[in-house]
């Protein structure tokens, strides 16, 4: 099964498809960063354009071939449970255009995947009679990450559509919530480091098969780079137990903003919640280290979303947190892909 991958990103989705065992053959992306991202892990070709100035018939010229699967992942903030949402998001058309570049293909299945807010606003049903409109019989389905192996416990609804009439069926849960990969199955290896240290080797073997399995054969460790944090605020968070929140901190070290996830931190034993953009920030969505007094570093980030070590992201620390926050978690897009390649997966009825 031949793929393109719209709004690749980094490529979370693309690289999970592929150690399925899908072929890619382009990711488009409007981001230099992400896409210099994409070009510098696979071999294949990231078209750094708009979406809105590509046609079809560009995407199969520059593919080198019609793909069997249209996938993607446009942008959510316009449905994100977490940030405002806005139905008359702008950005909400670009889901419309994965649709329009679908009309123009016709490959024979879609995979459109997004955050789980756009159940709650009835774009559901839109999307949905939108590609049965250009002939593609649809379903969606909410994956729970960390049911696939991924540490972490993202939510995330997926569509899929086929141009023949078939009915895909959801892959059965991996692992069972009682064995769950944890923070610390995930991260526990990575050396420790203070807030503004960077450290490029590892100190100490793996000791869980998950960080074997990110780890590889690499003894090179790249993004394992702490952000800065006032004196202050390494105090106040210091108070904060493994899995606790601000509550522990001392009033008159309290921060003045936040919000309720602010300032928490993760809880080494459980997968971790949904990693952000702003992983490396105290006051972002529980995403303290569990030990040390400081945010996750993008390599922290990039393990809990279940990229591997040897997986390089390009541009500032920004942009790289950015582009892991945003992905799908390739153990994810991997257990989705293999159940695309599965002809058991697909049945004619109505599931
Ligand atoms: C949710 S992320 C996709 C993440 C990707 N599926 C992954 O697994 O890594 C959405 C991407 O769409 C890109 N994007 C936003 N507007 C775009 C546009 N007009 N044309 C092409 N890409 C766009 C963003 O830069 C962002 O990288």
């Amino acid at each position: 099964m031949k793929f393109v991958d719209l709004f690749s990103g980094a490529g979370g989705l693309s690289f999970g498809l592929e150690q399925a065992g899908l072929q890619p053959l382009l990711g488009v992306e409007l981001d230099k960063h992400a896409s210099a991202t994409y070009r510098e892990n696979f071999s294949h070709p990231c078209l750094n354009e708009d979406i809105f100035s590509v046609s079809g018939a560009d995407i199969v010229e520059a593919a080198g071939a019609k793909p069997d699967l249209l996938a993607g992942g446009p942008p959510c903030q316009g449905f994100s449970t977490i940030g405002k949402r806005n139905r008359e998001d702008d950005r909400n058309n670009l889901v419309g255009e994965f649709i329009r570049i679908a009309g123009e293909i016709k490959p024979r299945f879609v995979l459109i995947e997004n955050v789980l807010g756009l159940k709650d606003m009835n774009f559901v049903e839109e999307i949905t009679k939108a590609l049965e409109d250009i002939g593609y019989k649809t379903n969606n389905y909410v994956f729970t990450s960390a049911d696939y192996g991924v540490p972490q416990l993202r939510r995330r609804v997926v569509f899929v559509g086929s141009l023949d009439g078939l009915t895909f069926i959801k892959p059965n849960p991996i692992f069972a919530p009682s064995k769950y990969v944890s923070v610390n199955d995930a991260i526990g290896d990575l050396p420790e480091i203070l807030p503004s240290e960077k450290k490029y080797e590892y100190t100490q073997p793996p000791f869980t098969d998950y960080q074997k399995k990110m780890r590889g054969d690499m003894y090179e460790l790249t993004g394992h780079e702490a952000s800065k944090h006032n004196s202050e605020l390494v105090k106040a968070i210091s108070f904060i137990p493994n899995g606790g929140n601000r509550q522990s901190i001392p009033d008159e070290l309290q921060p003045n903003s936040g919000f309720h996830n602010s300032y928490s931190r993760l809880n080494s034993k459980e997968p971790a919640v949904t990693v952000t953009q702003n992983m490396s920030k105290p006051s972002g969505t529980r995403c303290i280290h569990p030990f040390q007094n400081r945010g996750l570093t993008p390599r922290e980030g990039a393990r809990l979303q279940s990229f591997p070590d040897s997986f390089k992201f390009k541009g500032t620390g920004t942009a790289q947190r950015i582009q892991i926050a945003n992905a799908v978690p390739p153990l994810l897009a991997k257990a989705i892909g293999e159940a695309l390649l599965s002809p058991s997966s697909w049945t004619i009825e109505e599931t």
